[in-house]
C-alpha cells in the first residue's frame, strides 16, 4: 500500500492540464468519492493497527498534495486564459505605485499660500544665513536688544558677529523693501533658527510665514480684516479673532492675535486652558523707522506686517503633541497625513 501511495504522489506532482475539462477529469480521477484516494482510504480500514499511524500520515499527505495540485492547476488556467485569447484587459487597474505623502508642514504652508494668494499676496524668499542689518538693525532693534544675545541667535563665527542664521523671515521683508517701492504685498515663508533647548514644545529651528503690505493709506483696520479673513479660511467661518497689545521693535502699534478655540468653540477646554482663546501670531503697523531704513518715505506710505509659526498653525489644525516629530522623518507619522493633502 505504501508503494501505491508513493507512486500516486509522484504522479500527482507531475500533473499538468491545458483545459478546465482536463482539470475536472483529474479531480474526478483522484479526489472524487470513487477516485483513487477514496479507494485507498477504504483499503486503509483493513490495515493492521501497528501500521495505521505511518500509513495514515502518508495518506493525508497524498490527499493534501492532490487538492493543492488541482487548485494550482485551476488557478494557472484562469491566469493564462486572457493571455491565451491574445487579449489584454485595458480597463484593469494597474498595480498601484506606493506614493509618498506631503509633509504636514507643507500641507499647511500651501494652505496659507492659497489664502493669502487670494488676497493678492505674492511669495518672496531670502537667504537663511543673513547679516545683522537685515535681521535686526534695519528692523529697529536697538544695539543691545536681547534677541541678539548668544542665547537666541546662532552666529556663524565668534569673530564675525555680523553673520548669523536668521531668527525670523522679517529679513526677507527688509530685502524686498530695499529693492522695491510700494505697493508691496508679500508673504515670506521659510526656515528660521533660534538657540533654544530642544523639547516637545521648542526646537532650534522652525518655519514661519510672515506678511507685509505697504501702500498709501494702509490702516490697522486693513490689518484686522486681512487676519480675520485668514483665520476664518484656516479654522472655519465661525472663528473669532482677538488682538492683544504687544511689543515688537519693528511695528507700532503691535499686537498678538488669538483665535477663538476651534476645539471648544470658545467655551473653554483643556486645549485652550479654559480661556476659550489660542494665540496664533504677532502683528502690527510697520514702524516708520523701518520704512525709512529701507528707503521708503514714511510720510507717503504706511503698512502692516504679521508673522506666524507654521508648526504652531499645524499643531492647532492637527493637534501634533510633540514638535520634534516634524523633523524626525518617521514615515509612520508622515503617513498619518495621507488624506489631509
Ligand atoms: N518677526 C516676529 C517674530 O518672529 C513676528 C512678527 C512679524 C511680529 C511681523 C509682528 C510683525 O516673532
Amino acid at each position: 500500500m505504501i508503494q501505491k501511495i508513493e507512486k500516486l504522489l509522484n504522479e500527482i506532482r507531475s500533473l499538468s492540464a491545458s483545459s478546465a475539462e482536463e482539470v475536472e477529469a483529474l479531480r474526478i480521477k483522484y479526489l472524487s468519492k470513487k477516485g483513487e484516494i477514496s479507494s485507498l482510504m477504504n483499503d486503509f480500514r483493513s490495515v493492521p493497527a501497528e501500521a495505521k499511524r505511518e500509513l495514515g500520515q502518508k495518506l493525508n499527505e497524498l490527499k493534501n498534495a492532490a487538492s493543492e495540485k488541482i487548485a494550482a492547476l485551476k488557478e494557472a488556467l484562469a491566469d493564462g486564459a486572457d493571455a491565451e485569447k491574445g487579449e489584454i484587459d485595458l480597463t484593469r487597474s494597474a498595480t498601484p505605485l506606493p506614493l509618498g505623502t506631503r509633509h504636514p508642514l507643507s500641507i499647511v504652508k500651501n494652505e496659507i499660500f492659497q489664502i493669502f494668494g487670494a488676497m493678492g499676496f505674492t511669495i518672496a524668499e531670502g537667504p537663511e544665513i543673513e547679516d545683522d542689518w537685515h535681521v535686526f538693525s534695519s528692523l529697529n532693534f536697538p544695539p543691545d536688544h536681547p534677541a541678539r544675545d548668544m542665547q537666541d541667535t546662532f552666529f556663524i563665527s565668534r569673530e564675525k558677529m555680523d553673520i548669523l542664521l536668521r531668527t525670523h523671515t522679517s529679513s526677507v521683508q527688509t530685502r524686498t523693501m530695499e529693492k522695491q517701492q510700494p505697493p508691496i504685498r508679500i508673504i515670506c515663508p521659510g526656515r528660521v533658527y533660534r538657540n533654544e533647548a530642544i523639547s516637545a514644545r521648542a526646537h532650534c529651528f522652525f518655519h514661519q510665514v510672515e506678511g507685509l503690505y505697504i501702500d498709501k493709506n494702509v490702516s490697522f483696520a486693513d490689518l484686522k480684516q486681512c487676519l480675520l479673513y485668514f483665520a476664518r479660511e484656516m479654522f472655519g467661518p465661525e472663528t473669532k479673532i482677538r488682538l492683544r497689545p504687544s511689543y515688537f521693535p519693528f511695528t507700532e502699534p503691535s499686537a498678538e492675535m488669538d483665535i477663538s478655540c476651534h476645539i471648544c468653540g470658545g467655551k473653554g477646554c483643556p486645549f485652550c486652558k479654559g480661556t476659550g482663546w489660542v494665540e496664533i501670531l504677532g502683528c502690527g503697523m510697520v514702524d516708520p523707522n523701518v520704512l525709512e531704513a529701507c528707503g521708503i518715505d514714511s510720510k507717503v506710505y504706511s503698512g502692516y506686517a504679521f508673522g506666524m509659526g507654521i508648526e504652531r498653525i499645524t499643531n492647532l489644525k492637527f493637534r501634533v503633541k510633540d514638535l520634534r516629530m516634524f523633523s524626525e522623518n518617521d514615515v509612520r507619522f508622515l503617513h498619518e497625513f495621507e488624506a489631509a493633502d
